[in-house]
């Protein structure tokens, strides 16, 4: 084996591999392929996805990460996504912008290794049904002063796992949704990469 080949295959032993989960535009997936893309500790390994023509697979594309459509039959009912981690050689899962509640199985293969960042201050405005901008509008139709992010860990309910970080951001009057929206990315892609260095190395 050639020496290059050589080293990069000892360097890939030592490395925690991730596999992002997402199904939106992607921009965080996109922080964290480029925060990690030199790392000699972790490599982004593989995207999961479960919607077609989702930006994020374009993005995946860009950093020439391989990406897996899934659907939820078979994401519930086998364990065929379990399966493609482990082939994939998978450490850690994290979840960036994916919708789907993680079943208990998935939970249950990867004990405190699947993360999940939210776009609101948890346990406030979490749940079923709670993500992207119905979770800026219901914050701004409340009234809140500030919203903010969490990064938490996935257990099997929606958005109850243990949190491991927040960041806030003041909310003006007559933001709108899209605006605090735009706060919010900001907080999430100077803080998700490091949080998720910081777990692990
Ligand atoms: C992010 O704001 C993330 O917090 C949110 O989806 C967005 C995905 O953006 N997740 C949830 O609402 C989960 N309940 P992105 O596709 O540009 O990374």
């Amino acid at each position: 084996m050639a020496k290059n080949a050589q080293k990069k295959t000892l360097k890939a032993q030592n490395m925690t591999q991730l596999a992002i989960f997402a199904s939106g535009a992607g921009s965080n997936a996109d922080k964290i392929m480029d925060y990690f893309k030199d790392s000699d500790r972790i490599k982004v390994a593989l995207i999961v996805c479960n919607k077609p023509g989702a930006g994020v697979l374009e993005i995946a594309k860009k950093w020439g990460i391989e990406a897996i459509l899934i659907e939820k039959q078979g994401f519930f009912s086998e364990k065929s996504c379990i399966l493609a981690l482990k082939q994939h050689k998978i450490d850690f899962i994290v979840l960036a912008g994916f919708l789907w509640k993680v079943p208990e199985v998935l939970v249950a293969a990867y004990p405190q290794r699947i993360i999940n960042i939210h776009p609101a201050l948890l346990p406030k405005y979490g749940g079923k049904g709670m993500y992207g901008d119905k979770v800026h509008a219901a914050v701004i139709a409340a009234g809140e002063a500030e919203s903010g992010i969490t990064i938490h860990y996935v257990n099997e309910h929606y958005d109850e796992g243990n949190i491991i970080f927040q960041a806030k951001c003041p909310i003006e009057v007559g933001d709108t949704p899209a605006d605090l929206a735009t706060k919010i990315h900001a907080l999430e892609h100077a803080h998700f990469a490091k949080v998720v260095e910081g777990l692990l190395v």
